[in-house]
């Protein structure tokens, strides 16, 4: 089930995403991205997109954010906001809808791309039938 997010939640992560995409590091692509997580206690961290030249080095703004949560002890959360002001239509990619899976099968993904209004999905919605682990 998708978690509860009040407007102003949403409002203050795709805030924190935006700001943290002008941090990014895409020396190949040229392609700006921030995320924004928020754990389950009410605290954000973020992330924006890096590149090596070597192109042996890319990581997601979404997997920077989550690193930073989960090196800070956080392992719930209830929302990751990602943006993008030169992507028409951010969307994650299959790795890091694995990864935000295999830390939180509950986790809502706020998209925002540059004049479009904001898409809302859950991580079952966007990996059905995801792998996990078997207990
Ligand atoms: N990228 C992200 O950071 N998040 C996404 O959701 C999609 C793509 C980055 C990876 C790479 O640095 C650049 O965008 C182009 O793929």
């Amino acid at each position: 089930m998708e978690k509860r997010l009040d407007e102003i939640s949403i409002k203050k992560l795709m805030d924190a995403a935006r700001k943290a995409s002008a941090l990014a590091y895409p020396s190949v692509s040229d392609l700006k991205v921030g995320a924004a997580i928020l754990s389950d206690d009410g605290e954000i961290f973020c992330g924006a997109n890096i590149e090596t030249p070597s192109l042996l080095f890319v990581i997601c703004a979404e997997r920077v954010a989550l690193i930073e949560a989960l090196l800070s002890g956080k392992r719930n959360f209830r929302a990751i906001a990602v943006y993008s002001p030169d992507i028409k239509n951010i969307s994650p990619c299959g790795i890091c809808r694995q990864t935000l899976f295999e830390i939180d099968q509950d986790i809502t993904i706020i998209m925002g791309s540059e004049g479009k209004s904001l898409i809302m999905k859950s991580i079952k919605e966007l990996l059905p039938s995801g792998f996990l682990m078997p207990e």
